[in-house]
């Protein structure tokens, strides 16, 4: 028996034998094989009527969506797709629907455009920003604070510099910090400052580390050292955490890297290094968040101590690639961002042994259009607190601890890269009860950083700065 085609793929072909291979084609074209005669090629016209307006007459929640597709509605001339479409050929629909209709509504909203000494409205404060670094910064990764008012700044090829107390960038990097390899989006990554720095001066570093066969390919993965520095010299070094050799691996993605500090613990995170499923074993140390004492001992209560050939430093897994870390300073509950494939990026609640799902079940799709996977929820995974679709490119985290911005105390603030966004979140009861595009357009955000002098810090990729917000007043 043939099978049911919709109309618009048999004007397509002459018959379901040469009918297109659906299971090749990438969400835009599948659209636009199946859909785009009746909802129009911009998603925006035609007899199916408008499927980026906002409104949704079956219902707005994804799992309504998936519906209309799925059974579509045969008295009304919505196409059934049940039979056509595999479950994750439908989600990767979804996502593409969601992607085009939060295109078409930002293109109705003005964001706040701040231009440095002009004064930015925003829901609850209103600010000027400060350029604080212009020139002479490299890839800027992330920004720490000596309690003396200098600041560290990590460059990715490699070096650490200093912003010293009269806010001027220091042109000689700090010597002799450990080799880095420079590849792909690994380099030296994080900086974070003990909080007792003035007692006993560590400085935490995490970087990709490695070697490079002889045909120059680069072997990396995420190492975590302290130090010291004295004299503008690196001193004191001790390793923290290392991956064993036979997982560095030549990819030169998702490396994470970002390092807090709770209570005499630390806790750092290991991007899965596009090793997908990995991310799900425990044996490795890829795609994990990691809790371990300060000094790098792993405390006897962390999940996995007792689990045969686990690696014991493990806190969660299920990770893909996690760039923003940060405290609540309220509860102490650890809040994570991780870059998910294209439509998942994730807002987590990190608690003691958790599974976060990557890769078994994602909000996302693989960046070409393709699927991964129609599961979003499963149990014994953990759901994201909210999850970003269209991505926004998560990277930088922090909450706002300072006194300069009343009304933003304890609002976690969250930088973005592609979508070169810094999002606040008031997060009340451990959801998001609001979301605000503070900032947009002038870089990509690269880190957060909530300054001891009160001003919210913020680095930027392309170009290269440091700027911070400073209150309107
Ligand atoms: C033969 C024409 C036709 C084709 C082909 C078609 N649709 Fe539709 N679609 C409609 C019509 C007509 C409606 C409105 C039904 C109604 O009024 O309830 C609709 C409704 C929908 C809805 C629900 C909208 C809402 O407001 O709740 C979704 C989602 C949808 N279509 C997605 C798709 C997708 C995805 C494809 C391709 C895989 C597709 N449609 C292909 C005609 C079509």
């Amino acid at each position: 028996m043939k099978r049911l085609l919709p109309i618009a793929a048999l004007t397509l072909a002459a018959s379901a034998e040469d009918a297109p291979d659906y299971s090749k084609m990438k969400a835009d074209q599948l659209f636009e094989t199946l859909c785009s005669s009746c909802h129009g090629k911009d998603l925006n016209s035609g007899l199916g009527g408008s499927l980026v307006d906002g409104q949704w007459k079956h219902g707005a929640t994804d799992a309504e969506i998936r519906k209309s597709i799925s059974e579509g509605n045969l008295q009304l001339g919505m196409t059934p797709f049940k039979t056509v479409l595999n479950d994750d050929q439908i989600r990767m629909l979804v996502i593409y629907i969601r992607e085009k209709e939060k295109d078409a509504l930002a293109k109705g909203i003005e964001y706040p455009k701040p231009e440095p000494g002009k004064i930015t409205h925003t829901d609850h404060e209103d600010y000027k920003i400060e350029m604080v670094v212009e020139d002479g910064l490299d890839i800027p990764w992330a920004i720490g604070f000596l309690p003396d008012g200098r600041k560290l700044v990590t460059e990715r090829p490699g070096r650490l510099r200093v912003i010293g107390t009269d806010g001027k960038l220091d042109p000689e990097p700090i010597q002799g910090t450990p080799a880095v390899i420079h590849h792909g989006q690994g380099g030296l990554m994080e900086v974070a400052i003990h909080p007792d720095y003035e007692h006993n001066g560590w400085i935490y570093l995490g970087f990709a580390d490695g070697w490079r066969t002889e045909d120059d390919k680069p072997r990396t993965i995420t190492k975590y050292v302290r130090g010291r520095i004295k004299d503008h010299q690196w001193v004191d070094e001790e390793e923290i955490w290392k991956a064993d050799k036979e997982f560095y691996t030549d990819q030169g993605v998702h490396f994470g890297t970002r390092l807090v500090f709770d209570q005499g613990y630390i806790y750092f995170v290991i991007g899965e290094r596009y090793g997908w499923k990995q991310a799900q074993d425990v044996k490795r140390p890829n795609g994990k968040i990691y809790r371990l004492f300060e000094d790098g001992r792993v405390p006897d209560d962390n999940p996995f101590v007792d689990t045969e050939g686990a690696i014991p430093g493990i806190w969660t897994y299920g990770h893909r690639n996690p760039q923003g870390l940060a405290l609540d300073p309220r509860d102490g509950s650890l809040w994570e961002t991780e870059h998910g494939p294209r439509g998942g990026d994730e807002l987590n609640v990190i608690e003691r042994g958790k599974n976060y799902g990557w890769p078994i079940i994602t909000y996302g799709m693989n960046y070409d259009g393709t699927p991964i996977t129609g599961e979003t929820e499963k149990e014994g995974m953990e759901q994201p607190v909210i999850y970003w679709q269209p991505s926004i490119a998560a990277c930088g985290l922090d909450f706002y601890t300072g006194d300069q911005f009343p009304e933003w105390k304890n609002d976690l603030f969250a930088g973005a890269l592609a979508q070169q966004e810094v999002r606040r979140l008031r997060i009340v009861d451990h959801q998001v009860t609001e979301q605000e595009i503070v900032l947009k357009n002038i870089g990509r955000v690269r880190d957060v950083a909530s300054g001891p002098d009160g001003y919210l810090y913020i680095i930027l990729n392309d170009p290269h700065r440091v700027i911070r917000l400073v209150p309107a007043k």
